[in-house]
């Protein structure tokens, strides 16, 4: 029998959205990466765009489903080089290696807080890094430059 996916494991759609919602509610919350965030363009965000949120939530949980292999396809507004890749929608934040570590470990304690098994927290964990270049290349790019 094959095994199952990592969306199914999960729990489906409806259990990932949960998790999206409170993730996101506490990195907005975070003072190092949401409203008190030393980063210009991610205070700025956390603090004047709140009518973007439920859009970032919608948009973060079908990404996650469709990383999962769940049955929805993510389709971005900001195309990256790849159907899931990253690197356009985070570019203007500039966030740096330090800011996505303190987010994936916010990813961390909500998937404890939901009390999502070790290995499935894992793997939502790793796939979520294997973007990290992607999402930190704005910050690289305007590193280069003030060289
Ligand atoms: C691999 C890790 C990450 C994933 C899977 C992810 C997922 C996404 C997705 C799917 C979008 C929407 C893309 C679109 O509209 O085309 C998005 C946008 C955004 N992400 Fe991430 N993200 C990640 C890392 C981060 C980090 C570290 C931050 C820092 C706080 C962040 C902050 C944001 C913000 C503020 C937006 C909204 C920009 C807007 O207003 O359109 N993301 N993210």
């Amino acid at each position: 029998m094959a095994e199952s996916s990592l969306y199914e494991r999960l729990g489906g759609v409806c259990a990932i959205a949960a998790v999206i919602d409170h993730f996101s509610d506490a990195v907005v919350a975070n003072p190092a990466v949401g409203k008190g965030s030393k980063n210009p363009a991610l205070r700025e965000w956390s603090v004047e765009e709140p009518g973007r949120l439920p859009g970032l939530k919608f948009m973060r949980t079908l990404w996650v489903c469709n990383v999962a292999g769940g049955p929805f396809e993510f389709t971005a507004t900001k195309p990256g080089s790849t159907p899931l890749g990253l690197e356009e929608a985070h570019r203007e934040l500039r966030i740096s290696p330090e800011e996505f570590d303190e987010v994936a470990a916010e990813l961390g304690r909500t998937l404890d807080y939901f009390k999502v098994p070790e290995r499935e927290k894992g793997e939502v964990l790793s796939a979520f890094a294997a973007h990290k270049g992607e999402v930190n290349e704005g910050y690289k790019e305007a590193a280069q430059t003030r060289r």
